[in-house]
C-alpha cells in the first residue's frame, strides 16, 4: 500500500490529461502529533507555480477540484494560501488497514524485472585493522543493501577491500629487512599492521626504502610469483579478521562478497589503451594522465587524473575506472551506490566524469556516491585515542557490549549470564548502528555513549521497548490474532494516525532507498512508537466490555509490532520480545 504514490497518481492522471501545469511532488507531512488533523498536505505550490506561471490560488483550486472528486477523501481544504491539505476517509483506511493485515507479505515485490543494483560498502583497506572509521560505510551499506532487496531489486554486495597498493610492497620490503617473510603464515592482523607502520615510516625516511618498495608493487602488479603467494596470505589474515567483525555487528558480507582492488588487475592495461585511443588520457612525462577541463586547483591550474605512473603500476583511480567499467558492461548493474566516506566526493566525480566520457557509464545506468560525514567526538573532534591514533572498531563494539550489559543487568538483576551476552549483543550493536543510522549520512555526527543508551528519544531502546511492550501485550491477550473474523475498525484519532503510519510503511522505505538515507526509516519507527506508545498510555486495549474492540485494538498492535520488527531488521537491527 502506497497511499503517497495514489494521491499523486489521483492528480497526475488529470494534470496530464488536462495538461494544467507542471506537478513535481507531494510532500508528506503527516504528523506525530495527533492534534493535527489532516492526513497528508501539498506544500509545495509556491514551486508548482514558478513552473507554470499561474497563480497560486489558481493552481491550488484546479488541484482541489480534481481531488475533491476521488472517493478516498473525506475533506480537501486551502489552508493558509500555500497548502492544501487532505483529510483521507476513516472507511478508506480501515478497508486498507484489514487488507494489510490479511496480505502475508509486507510489501509485494516486483520480481519479474528484477533489476541489478550494486552496492560498494565497508570495503577496508588490507593489513590492518578495522577502525571506527569503517563503521558507517559498513552498517549503512549494509542497510541499503536490505532495503534494496526488500523492494526487489536484484541486489549484489562488493566489498571492494584495498588489497592491491603500495601497502604491499613496502609491508614486503620491510618484512623482507627483518628477515621474517617465512614466518608470514603465523602472523596476526596486530603484526601485519605493526609492519605497515613502521614500514611506513621507513619509507618517509629513507628514499631507498621506498623505491625499492615501488618495484616490490610493480612485481607484484605484474604476477612475481613469489610475491604474489606472499600477498595471497596478508590478504587472507585480514579477511579472517574482518570476517569476525561482520558476524558481530550482523553485517551481510562474507567472502563472497570480496570484490577487491586486485579482482580488477587483469583489465588494467586495456583500461590506459582504452582511454589513450578514446583520446580521454594523455601521456604526460612517461606517466598517462586524464586532464579535467572543468576542474582547476588553488592556483588556477587544470587538474588531471593520473591512471598510469612513470613506473608503469597502477593507482586507485585506474582500478576504479576498471571497476566501474566491469560493473556495467560485464554485470549490467543498473544502479551502483558508493558508500565512502565524503572526503573522496571530489575524486569520484572525477572518476564518474572520466567514466562517462568513456562510455563505460552510459545514460540509463544510475551511478551514485552516497557519501557521509564523520563521526565526532564530544569535543567536536574527530573520534581518535587521546594520542591521536584512530580508535580500532572493535573496541568501540566491545564498549557498547560492555554498556548495554550494564543496563540489562539493572532492569534484569538476576538475568543468567548465558542470556546476558545473547541479549547484550541485540541490545548494543542495535543501539550502536541506530546512533549512527539515526543522522543523515551526508552531515557529520557527534558521538554520544549516553544518548545512544537511552529508553528516551529517537534510539533503538525506545523502538526496542516499544516493541517489546506489544509483545506482552500480545501474550496477555492469549488470542490467536490470524484465526480472528473480526476486523479493525477505528474508534479513536490515535487509531486512525497509527493505521495511517503503518501503512505509509511502503512509501518511507521507497524515499529511503531514492536517496540512500536509512534515517527516514529510523524517524519512520520511532514516530510509529510513539503515537503507539501515546495511544496505549491513554486508551486501554485489553480491558474493555466490547469484544470486537478489543480484537480490532489488537490486531492495531499486532502490525505495528510487526512494521516495528521488520523496519529494525532493514536497518540490520535484531529484536528481541522482552526487555
Ligand atoms: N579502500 C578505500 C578506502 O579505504 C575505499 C574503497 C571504496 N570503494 C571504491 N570503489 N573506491 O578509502
Amino acid at each position: 500500500m502506497n497511499i503517497k504514490h495514489k494521491i499523486i497518481e489521483i492528480i497526475k492522471k488529470k494534470i496530464i490529461k488536462k495538461k494544467y501545469f507542471h506537478f513535481k511532488n507531494i510532500i508528506l507531512q503527516k504528523n506525530v502529533n495527533p492534534l493535527y488533523k489532516h492526513d497528508y498536505q501539498i506544500n509545495n505550490l509556491i514551486n508548482i507555480s514558478k513552473k507554470n506561471k499561474q497563480p497560486i490560488q489558481k493552481n491550488a483550486k484546479k488541484i482541489v477540484k480534481i481531488l475533491k472528486k476521488s472517493k478516498i477523501f473525506k475533506k480537501i481544504e486551502i489552508s493558509g494560501k500555500i497548502f492544501i491539505n487532505i483529510y483521507i476517509k476513516k472507511k478508506w483506511i480501515e478497508k486498507k488497514i484489514n487488507k494489510f493485515f490479511e496480505n502475508k507479505n509486507i510489501y509485494k515485490r516486483n520480481n519479474k524485472k528484477k533489476i541489478k543494483v550494486i552496492l560498494d560498502y565497508s570495503s577496508p583497506n588490507i593489513a590492518k585493522e578495522m577502525h571506527v572509521g569503517h563503521l558507517r560505510s559498513t552498517i549503512i551499506g549494509d542497510s541499503m543493501s536490505r532495503i534494496m532487496d526488500f523492494l526487489g531489486y536484484h541486489v549484489i554486495r562488493h566489498n571492494h577491500i584495498g588489497d592491491w597498493g603500495l601497502q604491499f610492497g613496502m609491508i614486503i620490503s620491510y618484512l623482507k629487512m627483518k628477515k621474517k617473510l617465512k614466518n608470514i603464515k603465523k602472523f596476526s592482523i596486530k603484526n601485519l599492521e605493526k609492519a605497515y607502520l613502521k614500514s611506513k615510516k621507513i619509507c618517509k625516511e629513507n628514499k631507498k626504502f621506498y623505491k625499492k618498495s615501488k618495484k616490490i608493487t610493480k612485481k607484484l602488479q605484474y604476477k612475481n610469483k613469489y610475491y604474489y603467494s606472499i600477498w595471497k596470505k596478508i590478504v587472507l589474515i585480514s579477511i579472517k579478521e574482518n570476517n569476525k567483525i561482520y558476524r558481530l555487528l550482523n553485517i551481510k558480507l562474507n567472502n563472497k562478497n570480496i570484490m577487491g582492488e586486485s579482482s580488477y588487475k587483469k583489465m588494467l592495461p586495456d583500461i590506459i589503451k582504452d582511454l589513450l585511443k578514446k583520446k580521454i588520457a594523455i601521456k604526460k612525462s612517461k606517466s598517462i594522465i586524464v586532464p579535467l577541463k572543468n576542474y582547476k586547483n588553488r592556483l588556477g591550474k587544470m587538474m588531471a587524473v593520473i591512471i598510469q605512473k612513470k613506473n608503469k603500476s597502477f593507482l586507485y583511480s585506474t582500478i576504479d575506472l576498471a571497476c566501474i567499467k566491469y560493473r556495467c558492461k560485464f554485470l549490467n548493474a543498473k544502479k551502483i551506490f558508493y558508500y565512502v566516506d565524503s572526503r573522496q566526493s571530489q575524486y569520484f566525480k572525477q572518476i564518474f566524469m572520466i567514466a562517462k566520457k568513456a562510455k563505460y557509464i552510459t545514460k540509463n545506468i544510475n551511478v551514485k556516491h552516497h557519501m557521509f560525514g564523520m563521526m565526532l567526538s564530544k569535543t567536536n573532534k574527530p573520534f581518535q585515542t587521546r594520542s591521536g591514533n584512530t580508535i580500532k572498531l572493535i573496541l568501540l563494539i566491545k564498549k557498547s557490549l560492555k554498556k548495554s550489559e550494564k543496563i540489562i543487568k539493572i532492569k534484569n538483576p538476576t538475568i543468567s549470564n548465558k542470556k546476558l551476552s545473547k541479549l547484550s549483543k541485540i541490545i548494543g550493536i542495535g543501539a550502536l548502528k541506530y546512533a549512527d543510522l539515526s543522522k543523515n549520512r551526508k552531515k557529520n555526527y557527534i558521538f554520544n555513549w549516553k544518548k545512544m543508551i537511552n529508553f528516551e528519544g529517537n534510539t533503538s531502546l525506545y523502538i526496542q521497548y516499544a516493541f517489546s511492550r506489544i509483545q506482552s501485550i500480545l501474550k496477555k491477550s492469549n488470542i490467536q490474532l490470524k484465526k480472528l473474523k473480526n476486523s479493525i475498525k477505528i474508534y479513536k484519532k490515535y487509531e486512525k494516525n497509527i493505521c495511517i503510519k503503518i501503512l505509509q510503511f511502503e512509501e518511507t522505505i521507497k524515499e529511503a532507498a531514492k536517496h540512500g538515507y536509512p534515517h527516514l526509516i529510523c524517524k519512520y519507527l520511532y514516530e510509529l512508537s510513539t503515537i503507539f506508545s501515546k495511544f496505549y498510555e491513554k486508551y486501554s486495549i485489553l480491558n474493555l466490555k466490547k469484544k470486537k474492540k478489543i480484537f480490532s485494538r489488537l490486531k492495531i498492535s499486532f502490525l505495528t509490532a510487526k512494521i516495528l520488527k521488520k523496519g529494525l531488521k532493514l536497518l540490520g537491527i535484531k529484536t528481541i520480545s522482552n526487555l
